[in-house]
């Protein structure tokens, strides 16, 4: 484990290593409820948590924190798609950010929607159903319906239209309409969350509560109170940062190979990302306060999560997700709960299309058999020590938009790449090519990643991660062929997995 100690320093510092596990107790039965805090673009490898310190007192100690929990893919729409119903992008059509990749489609309402984790727990066992903040990008659209489209299965529905923002926006607020501004969408999605807990305390049914605050996306604005904070605080440099990438796929060679040497807007944002997440910390902290005073937070399931991982000069990719490495695709997870024992380093891995049917299992609802992903009730619980998760699969379709290449950059891309800014030195973050499917596998003591692209060449990467956790060294051509065979073999049937088939896998 000694390779992950560079980011996991703080976290082990923390908290006791304890592999023979302190067992929780589920002493009186009763209907949980779930509190799920979904953060936006929050990276573990480049150590966001240290935002976070309430948070890791009041669920990391009483509860897991998970070493290897992954997306299956690091890009919000779809994540956030797949986390909500466990099933995986492919198999909902939802395949990037816009109406037409599926991002809050008709389809999406029609199909999908309706069988969310919060629709199947209210459908099921009458679960009072809360959901506040951002949820899918092109949520509130007019072509999606608008605001006054409010998702099935949801009691009270404060969503946000659009992508993340911190102030002047607009929120669905069951349906209606309602401009806001100036005041701070973190903080104001604290006090709806109180809201709903206050009126909740005066009835009996369980509870699901969702709240997707805007941290850290970009445009990374904290509160006015959290402006000054971490000041000292620089860029994780890890062994990663600004690493010439040769021997990998055609974006992230795409000139310039290296960072500038002034990266001091690096750190402003690693700095503003961190302030963000400050606000979050404090909604936690009020939520769990509330609980404590209602009496509930014993029985309730706290997760704190993210919809994709984010990178900060890996690789000498200015800022952005959409990648396959580690620092895109790892997210933070704690779960705290009855039942779950505390202050635990969990090594197991797990992947956000695991979360719907986990909280389902936990509520004591069978999870359907068209879920993709499986649960990990047993895991969280300590009824099994043993790994029981083989591999984690990821899937990305890249994008492409002409309108987001700057004009002055010294080069033209047609519609085939995006995200090409001067303030990011004029290097695209995406193209229709940096589109990929990935497995890492987990068996035993194995730690290996196995990447292939769609693109002209066909491009693999693949890395030992047990002994290059940092993905500095593409290893695919000096795999053996019996090897690649399998490899090749696996993500074709997880490409094409469905259901029962995928959890086979
Ligand atoms: C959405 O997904 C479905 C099923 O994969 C597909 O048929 C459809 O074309 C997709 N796009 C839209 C905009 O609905
Ligand atoms: C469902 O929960 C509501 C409170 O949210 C309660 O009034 C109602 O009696 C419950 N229904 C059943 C069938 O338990
Ligand atoms: C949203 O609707 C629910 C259920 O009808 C209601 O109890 C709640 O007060 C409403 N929330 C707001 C903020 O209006
Ligand atoms: C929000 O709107 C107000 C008033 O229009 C404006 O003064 C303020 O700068 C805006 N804030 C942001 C972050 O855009
Ligand atoms: C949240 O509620 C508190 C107490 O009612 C109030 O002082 C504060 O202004 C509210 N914050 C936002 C962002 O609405
Ligand atoms: C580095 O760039 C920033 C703006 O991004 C600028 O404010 C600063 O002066 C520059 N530092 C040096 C040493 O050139
Ligand atoms: C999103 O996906 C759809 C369907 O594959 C595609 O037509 C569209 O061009 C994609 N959007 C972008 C911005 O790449
Ligand atoms: C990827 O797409 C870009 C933009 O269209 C193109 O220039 C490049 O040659 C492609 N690379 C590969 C390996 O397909
Ligand atoms: C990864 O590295 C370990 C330790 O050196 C080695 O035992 C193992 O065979 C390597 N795996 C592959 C697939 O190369």
């Amino acid at each position: 484990m000694a390779q992950f100690v560079f980011f996991l320093k703080f976290i082990i510092s923390k908290f006791f290593l304890c592999l023979l596990v302190a067992k929780g107790t589920l002493g009186e039965r009763f209907t949980p409820n779930f509190v799920y805090i979904l953060t936006d673009d929050q990276d573990l490898m480049l150590n966001s948590p240290i935002a976070m310190k309430k948070s890791l007192n009041l669920i990391g100690d009483k509860g897991k924190f998970f070493v290897h929990a992954f997306v299956n893919t690091p890009l919000c729409c779809p994540s956030r798609s797949t986390i909500l119903t466990g099933k995986y992008p492919h198999n909902l059509g939802v395949f990037n950010n816009s109406l037409s990749g599926n991002c809050s489609s008709e389809y999406w309402q029609k199909h999908y929607e309706p069988h969310s984790v919060a629709a199947i727990l209210k459908n099921r066992a009458n679960y009072t159903t809360f959901y506040a903040g951002k949820y899918l990008n092109q949520y509130g659209s007019r072509f999606a319906g608008g605001t006054a489209h409010v998702p099935k299965g949801y009691d009270w529905w404060i969503g946000l239209k659009g992508n993340s923002k911190y102030y002047n926006y607009t929120l669905s607020i069951n349906g209606t309409n309602l401009p806001v501004k100036n005041l701070y969408l973190t903080d104001l999605l604290a006090n709806y969350s109180l809201a709903f807990l206050n009126q909740k305390s005066r009835e009996d049914s369980p509870f699901f509560m969702m709240v997707a605050p805007p941290a850290s996306h970009a445009p990374f604005i904290p509160p006015k109170r959290y402006e000054h904070r971490f000041q000292g605080v620089d860029l994780v440099m890890n062994p990663s940062f600004n690493h010439t990438p040769h021997n990998k796929h055609w974006i992230v060679k795409m000139p310039p190979k290296r960072l500038p040497t002034n990266v001091s807007i690096l750190s402003h944002i690693h700095r503003r990302r961190l302030q963000t997440l400050l606000a979050v910390d404090d909604l936690v902290e009020r939520i769990v306060l509330q609980l404590k005073r209602m009496k509930v937070f014993h029985k309730t399931y706290f997760i704190i999560n993210s919809d994709n991982g984010f990178h900060i000069g890996q690789f000498g990719q200015p800022w952005d997700k959409r990648q396959p490495y580690e620092a895109d695709t790892r997210v933070p997870l704690l779960i705290s709960g009855p039942g779950i024992g505390k202050k635990i380093l969990e090594f197991y891995p797990v992947s956000s299309v695991d979360m719907a049917p986990t909280i389902l299992d936990l509520a004591g609802i069978k999870p359907p058999h068209h879920m993709d992903g499986r649960s990990f009730k047993k895991q969280l619980l300590n009824k099994r020590n043993k790994i029981g998760f083989k591999f984690v699969f990821m899937e990305y379709w890249g994008e492409g938009n002409e309108r987001s290449v700057e004009r002055t950059c010294p080069w033209t891309y047609d519609d085939n790449v995006a995200d090409c800014s001067l303030n990011q030195w004029c290097k695209c973050q995406d193209s229709r090519n940096n589109t990929y499917t990935c497995v890492t596998d987990f068996r035993d003591e194995i730690r290996f990643k196995f990447c292939k692209f769609a693109d002209s060449e066909r491009f693999v990467e693949a890395y030992n991660l047990s002994i290059d956790p940092y993905e500095l060294k593409n290893v695919y051509s000096r795999m053996n062929s019996k090897l690649v065979r399998y490899y090749n073999n696996l993500l074709n049937k997880f490409k094409k997995c469905s259901g029962r088939t995928c959890k086979t896998l």
